[in-house]
C-alpha cells in the first residue's frame, strides 16, 4: 500500500510541477522514487507530544515513634508478647470507681498499686494507710520509706517492682482487713498478678501472706521458705511497719529478701 501512496503523491507533484513549469530544478527530484519511510513520516500527523507525567513523589516515610514496635522483616514475623499495660490501665479505671465493699464510703482515694508490667518483684501489702489514702499511691508513708530501703538493699529500684495491696481502700483507723473487704477486693489483686506476671511475689505481713498462700498461718510460720502461687515463686516476710515497731526482726526480713534475690539470679 505504502509504495502506491508514495507513487500517487509523486505523480501529483510531477503533474503540478509540469503544469506550472515553475521549478525545473524540482523535476529530477520528483521523478526519483521517494523512499517510503520519508513519505510515511511526511504523511503522519505531527506527533502529539505526550505530556510529561508529573513526577511521582515518593511519599515521605512516616516518622516512626521511638516506642513503636519495629516491623518484622517479611518471613521472619515473630509473635510479639501481648502488651498488657492497657489491660492494667482498664483494670485501674474499674477499681478507681469500685463500690464493692463498705470501704468505698470511707476512703479518700483508691490506691490501685503501681509499677511496670513484667516487674521483677511484686510486693503485696495489707491496705492503704493515711498517706496512701491521701495521695492514691501505695507505700508512701513511713512503712513505704522503709520498703524503699529494703528494695535498695536488694540492689533494685522501685521502678523494677510492682507494689500493691490486698485491699485498695483504706480501712478506717488502719484496721486489719476483715474478710468482707478482702473477699470483695480479691479479684483485683488476682488480675494484677496475672497481668504483671512478676518473677517473684513477696507477701508483706500476715494478711498478704494469707491471701497469697491460701492459709491462715502467721508470718512467723510462713517466712523463711519458698512458696509458690501457681507457677510464681512466693516469699513471705514481715511487713515494714512491723520492722519499724520491732527493728530486731529486720535480720529475718533480710534473710527473706536474700531468698528473693537468689530467685532473681535463678538459683
Ligand atoms: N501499708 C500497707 O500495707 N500498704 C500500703 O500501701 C502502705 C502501708
Ligand atoms: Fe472496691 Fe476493694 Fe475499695 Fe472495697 S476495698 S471498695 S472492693 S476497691
Amino acid at each position: 500500500m505504502e509504495p502506491e501512496i508514495g507513487k500517487e503523491i509523486r505523480d501529483i507533484a510531477l503533474r503540478l510541477a509540469t503544469v506550472m513549469e515553475s521549478d525545473h530544478d524540482l523535476l529530477p527530484h520528483l521523478r526519483a522514487p521517494i523512499p517510503v519511510p520519508v513519505l510515511v513520516d511526511a504523511l503522519a500527523p505531527a506527533p502529539v507530544r505526550e505530556p510529561e507525567p508529573a513526577p511521582v513523589r515518593e511519599p515521605e516515610p512516616e516518622p516512626v515513634p521511638a516506642h513503636a514496635p519495629v516491623p518484622a522483616a517479611p518471613g521472619t514475623a515473630q509473635p510479639q508478647p501481648p502488651d498488657l499495660s492497657a489491660d492494667v490501665l482498664s483494670l485501674r479505671d474499674v477499681v478507681e470507681t469500685c463500690a464493692r465493699c463498705t470501704l468505698a464510703g470511707t476512703r479518700t482515694r483508691v490506691v490501685f498499686g503501681e509499677g511496670p508490667v513484667g516487674a521483677k518483684v511484686m510486693f503485696v501489702g495489707e491496705g492503704p494507710g493515711e498517706q496512701e489514702d491521701r495521695t492514691g499511691r501505695p507505700f508512701v508513708g513511713p512503712a513505704g520509706q522503709l520498703l524503699d530501703r529494703m528494695i535498695e538493699a536488694m540492689k533494685l529500684g522501685r521502678g523494677d517492682c510492682y507494689i500493691a495491696n490486698v485491699v485498695k481502700c483504706r480501712p478506717p483507723g488502719n484496721a486489719t482487713p476483715v474478710p468482707e473487704w478482702t473477699v470483695a477486693c480479691a479479684p483485683y489483686l488476682e488480675r494484677q498478678i496475672e497481668l504483671v506476671r512478676p518473677r517473684v511475689l513477696v507477701a508483706l505481713g500476715t494478711p498478704a501472706a494469707n491471701f497469697l498462700t491460701g492459709t491462715t498461718l502467721g508470718v512467723v510460720r510462713l517466712r523463711g521458705r519458698l512458696h509458690r502461687r501457681g507457677d510464681i515463686p512466693l516469699v513471705v516476710t514481715y511487713h515494714p511497719a512491723a520492722l519499724l515497731r520491732d527493728p530486731g526482726l529486720k535480720r529475718f526480713a533480710w534473710e527473706d529478701l536474700k531468698m528473693v534475690m537468689a530467685r532473681l539470679r535463678g538459683v
